[in-house]
């Protein structure tokens, strides 16, 4: 394992010398939120975004953190390593108590993690396999909490298919992926679920969605049923690190005719694009 510099709480330090209590409340509860912020040609991608879903998820689990964006810069910048495309793990839990309790303990200092860490280069032409899934998880679903065994049992089970991602289903509607929000071609208009508690704002849906509007590509935020999934033309899943990846197959049957679609072809141009001058 490459013994990368990370931060823990204040200091720089090698990974295999960064070490956290076992009775820190994110590593008994996992009481905690993150980020994941990508890193294009060495700068931070769309970093005020992140950092204002950041301090959204804070808020939702009473945590405070009183970092503005400019410290939080002179934390994470000096992370960057070489390369093109990385990101930046950013981790935060309510910290060490001296007991196990469930409440809120009195006094307790935020555990602060940061890593970076490496984008693999995808071959994102070929399209990847998905499969639908009940979506059971909790209904706060907006907060980026570390917490995250439904959507760790979700992808799982969509690995163990060979399939990239599980798509979930509520109540006869799409919400998200396990790990990525969701988006299809329907009648050739871009289609997205709109913001809820049912969902994570993804920073790179609202990318997606401004270079759309931006560039004349029809784009709206409108719930997806579950027929509509079945019969659009285009399904792609965006997150940080995957970008923008359309699904060819779902649930064993072709998506349109199987292959990667125009409008995807179009939005990844623009986002590469975009990558370069944001
Ligand atoms: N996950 N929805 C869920 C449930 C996610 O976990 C993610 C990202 C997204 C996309 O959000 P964004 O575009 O801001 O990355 C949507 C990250 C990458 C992760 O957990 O590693």
């Amino acid at each position: 394992m490459q013994d990368k510099t990370v931060y823990l709480n204040g200091e720089y330090v090698p990974l295999s010398e960064a070490k956290v209590s076992v009775l820190d409340r994110g590593f008994l509860f996992g009481d905690g939120v993150y980020e994941v912020i990508p890193a294009y040609f060495g700068k931070l991608f769309c970093l005020k975004a992140h950092l204002q879903r950041l301090s959204n998820s804070l808020n939702a689990i009473r945590l405070d953190v009183p970092f503005d964006a400019e410290q939080w810069l002179d934390i994470l910048q000096p992370l960057l390593i070489e390369g093109d495309a990385q990101y930046i793990y950013l981790q935060i839990t309510r910290g060490v108590a001296d007991k196990r309790d469930h409440a809120f303990p009195e006094h307790c200092e935020p555990t602060i993690f940061a890593m970076c860490s490496a984008i693999v280069p995808f071959a994102r032409e070929q399209g990847v396999q998905a499969i639908t899934l009940d979506d059971m998880r909790w209904q706060l679903c907006h907060i980026k909490a570390t917490t995250l065994l439904a959507n760790i049992l979700l992808r799982q089970q969509a690995v163990d298919q060979e399939c990239a991602e599980a798509i979930l289903i509520k109540e006869g509607y799409a919400t998200e992926g396990a790990a990525s929000n969701i988006f299809v071609v329907l009648n050739g208009e871009l289609i997205t679920p709109p913001i809820s508690h049912e969902i994570l704002p993804g920073i790179t849906r609202d990318v997606i969605i401004e270079l759309a509007q931006a560039n004349g590509v029809s784009a709206r935020e409108e719930v997806i049923s579950l027929a509509d999934l079945q019969t659009a033309s285009e399904i792609w899943l965006t997150s940080s690190t995957r970008e923008i990846l359309p699904v060819t197959v779902l649930d064993n049957k072709p998506v349109g005719d199987g292959c990667v679609g125009p409008v995807w072809q179009t939005m990844q141009t623009l986002f590469q694009e975009y990558k370069r001058v944001a």
